[in-house]
């Protein structure tokens, strides 16, 4: 009688968990058509908030870089590129159109946590640390022509309200920041006195967000670039813009008669998104509420972090762990994106992988297979909603640029520069990606638009910025 009870148990068990997995499946469903809708709800957004200011939650910013490198950039500048968890800083020898990057030296630091919720002055005091223990790296070929100073690109990847190629205040922190005295604050400024304080004599040539960064990077390796798209901690796109089809520009009309756009389509929501539960309380509690919507059903900082919230609901509801429900289970963000990944991509016959971390992250052994392939769904669920996501983000901009269609005759070539870690470490979101890219566009058009994974393409990007819009005259540089 025991066991006939305690496999009645087990069946309702399993029932329920069942219950919470199609339930989460449902919600987070994203049929094509519902794609089209999200695709067009972004296209509209983009006008809106080209037309003006606070027009629409796209912020829309305007980059000030109207001219995209074209090989001809000359000379040694340094990057920095923060945004994420890591910084890293760069010095990018360009050696011109045949040259191309001669050298280039990298170093990548990690943010202490509690820099990033600290002080404006604490954390920049550290960059400019970090920086100038670089910069004292300089090997015996490197030289300055007397009395220059070494110059900077610096890609700084938050919503920011550029001024000018080299100044902008922060409009918010993203991604897990907050540092209240920074908010408001010329970045660059911030910056430079830290270099001041460190005694680092160095100029901020460029300040560009991370998808600006990459869209340089990329079109000097390819002129089709005309889009980057990033997807890692956060997640943003940048593109090419006609000067006359941006209302809110008010400034002359570039020679190029082009400017470079930074969406900031983190910040996009509409109510075509599939929502669930447990992206609403995610949201409620998190740093920044109501804010970041869409990044936060896409990007890296968050996918693991969905994932656990189902499987403490189906811990304390279904007792998918058994009878106790995991302490760790409970820790916020203690389930990140890369082991979900890893959990996703676990080939084995036993899943052994899955149980490993189970045991490893959240202190759980023993589970079964059963449990282990609820796991397993449940994260191809949830990666396959955000990949999906961001490929009708895409889709939404080749609207935009009247590329999502190509007329008789046409070969127009779009290439779309891609990087982050998301992006690059988990295949199957990234897989998911290309195929519903693919399956919107549709054969013919597909053809014409390529999407190309430009690795760290946002610090050299930054450093190509820097140069063209270097303080001194390309001539110097004979
Ligand atoms: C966040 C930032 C944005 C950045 C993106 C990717 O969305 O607000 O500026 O480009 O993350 O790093």
């Amino acid at each position: 009688a025991l066991i006939v009870r305690h496999r009645m148990r087990s069946t309702g068990r399993w029932a329920k968990v069942m219950a919470i997995l199609n339930e989460v499946e449902e919600k987070c469903a994203t049929p094509i058509a519902k794609l089209r809708q999200v695709a067009d709800a972004m296209t509209v957004e983009m006008h809106a908030g080209l037309a003006s200011e606070g027009g629409s939650k796209l912020k829309m910013i305007i980059s000030y870089v109207d001219n995209l490198p074209n090989g001809d950039e000359k000379g040694v500048f340094y990057a920095l590129d923060l945004g994420g968890t890591n910084f890293r800083v760069l010095r990018v020898h360009l050696g011109g159109k045949e040259g191309r990057v001669v050298k280039q030296d990298v170093a990548e630091v990690s943010i202490p946590p509690h820099l990033m919720l600290g002080t404006s002055h604490d954390l920049f005091d550290y960059i400019a640390e970090e920086l100038a223990k670089f910069v004292a790296t300089e090997g015996e070929d490197f030289h300055l022509a007397s009395g220059r100073q070494r110059e900077l690109g610096f890609t700084f990847s938050f919503p920011v309200r550029q001024t000018s190629i080299a100044s902008g205040t922060l409009i918010k922190w993203t991604k897990g920041f907050s540092i209240e005295d920074a908010v408001g604050e010329d970045v660059v400024a911030e910056l430079t006195k830290a270099m001041e304080r460190k005694g680092l004599n160095m100029r901020v040539s460029a300040l560009v967000n991370d998808t600006i960064g990459t869209l340089a990077g990329g079109r000097y390796d390819d002129s089709d670039v005309a889009v980057a798209v990033i997807l890692g901690t956060g997640t943003n796109a940048a593109y090419v813009e006609r000067a006359h089809a941006i209302p809110k520009w008010h400034g002359p009309l570039p020679k190029s008669e082009e400017m470079v756009i930074n969406i900031e389509w983190g910040n996009f929501r509409s109510s075509h998104l599939p929502l669930t539960e447990y992206d609403h309380a995610m949201d409620y509690e998190s740093l920044n509420p109501g804010e970041q919507i869409f990044e936060k059903i896409i990007s890296g900082m968050y996918l693991g972090e969905i994932v656990r919230r189902v499987l403490c609901r189906m811990a304390e509801e279904a007792a998918l762990f058994g009878d106790t429900i995991p302490e760790k289970l409970r820790t916020p963000f203690i389930l990140r994106t890369p082991e979900m990944s890893a959990m996703h991509h676990d080939q084995s016959s036993d899943l052994r992988n899955v149980g490993n971390k189970l045991k490893d992250i959240l202190g759980i052994s023993n589970t079964s297979l059963k449990t282990r392939k609820v796991i397993v769904e449940l994260c191809n669920i949830v990666s396959t909603r955000g990949a999906r996501l961001a490929a009708a983000g895409v889709i939404g901009i080749l609207k935009k640029l009247g590329r999502d269609t190509v007329g008789e005759g046409e070969k127009q070539k779009t290439v779309i520069a891609m990087d982050g870690g998301l992006f690059e470490n988990y295949h199957i979101f990234r897989q998911c990606l290309y195929d519903t890219i693919k399956e919107m566009l549709g054969e013919g058009v597909s053809d014409s638009v390529r999407i190309v994974h430009f690795n760290d393409g946002s610090g050299v990007g930054a450093a190509l910025l820097a140069s063209s819009h270097s303080h001194y005259l390309q001539v110097n540089e004979q």
